[in-house]
């Protein structure tokens, strides 16, 4: 197994191995996670991909997550991220799974307002458009490093709090279904996650991050835009350009992404795979520390 680097300080191709080869073999899943932990970002290339195939790679990570309501993939472990409707043909821009894209490319890290956050998202492209639809990623670890030391003290002793019907409502009020409401309740989390394997902590915010426990609502709102903006500072990012038979893994506890556009009458099909964060994988220390008392 090769590991080319391929982003600013982050992300990763690893050559010579397969997703199969890594779901069968422990050595070369070693291999995949030690590098899965060091790079953040994971790029797979000319993968022959089947949802079984990406499912049981997903699952050597960790267990994988059951697909909330008001996705499409509801109650398996997939999320199919299409534009293309029920009759085969592209949606227009202003119906939902248009919609649904547009809150995709605000910058963000996938299930942060989960009551179990995610370890891992597995992309797999299936329909790739000719032009645009890149994925656009930031590492949060080098954004935590780059903070003056009593920013990151700040960071490691905040906790903000994280809603799916925030994110959606800047893209259009009422994106977020009441169903998806009800059973998405807000959710808190420290600031930064310090990845126990390295002991490097990272900014852990997303487009869902609203409010910060024990601050004026105006005050916290600014303290996260400033430190999403200092995370997203322009050449910090690496952009993954789509080829049919690529699969990306990225961390989420490190990185935040987001969609970039594609020509609305392009078709686009990608299949996520998301893997839950456990114990070992640092989850506890995030929790609000009365929490951590009550469970
Ligand atoms: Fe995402």
């Amino acid at each position: 197994m090769d590991i080319v680097p391929l982003g600013p300080g982050f992300a990763a191709e690893l050559r010579g191995v397969t997703l199969a080869d890594i779901a069968a073999d422990d050595a070369a899943y070693a291999a995949a996670r030690a590098a899965f932990e060091e790079y953040s970002v994971l790029v797979f290339r000319g993968q022959e991909v089947t949802d079984e195939g990406q499912l049981a790679f997903s699952r050597r990570f960790g267990p994988p997550e059951v697909t909330k309501v008001g996705s499409l993939g509801t109650g398996t472990h997939f999320i199919t991220l299409t534009t293309i409707g029920p009759d085969g043909k592209v949606v227009p821009s202003d119906h939902r799974f248009a919609l649904r894209n547009k809150a995709n490319q605000l910058w963000h890290t996938d299930s942060s307002f989960k009551s179990v956050p995610a370890l891992s998202s597995v992309l797999s492209a299936r329909i790739v458009p000719d032009h645009g639809g890149e994925t656009e990623f930031v590492s949060t670890r080098l954004a935590f490093e780059r903070l003056d030391p009593s920013l990151q003290k700040k960071a490691v002793n905040t906790f903000v709090w994280h809603d799916y019907a925030h994110s959606r409502g800047q893209i259009a009020p009422g994106l977020a279904s009441p169903e998806e409401r009800a059973a998405l309740p807000p959710q808190c989390w420290r600031m930064a996650w310090k990845n126990p394997v390295n002991g490097r902590s990272a900014l852990y915010l997303a487009s869902h991050a609203y409010a910060v426990e024990g601050m004026e609502p105006a005050e916290g709102k600014k303290l996260i835009d400033e430190l999403m903006a200092a995370a997203t500072a322009p050449g910090s990012s690496y952009a993954h350009k789509w080829r049919n038979g690529d699969v990306v893994m990225w961390d989420n506890r490190a990185t935040m992404h987001r969609g970039r556009p594609w020509p609305a009458d392009e078709a686009r099909l990608m299949v996520r795979t998301t893997i839950s964060a456990t114990a070992t994988d640092g989850v506890e220390s995030m929790l609000l520390p009365t929490k951590q008392a009550a469970e």
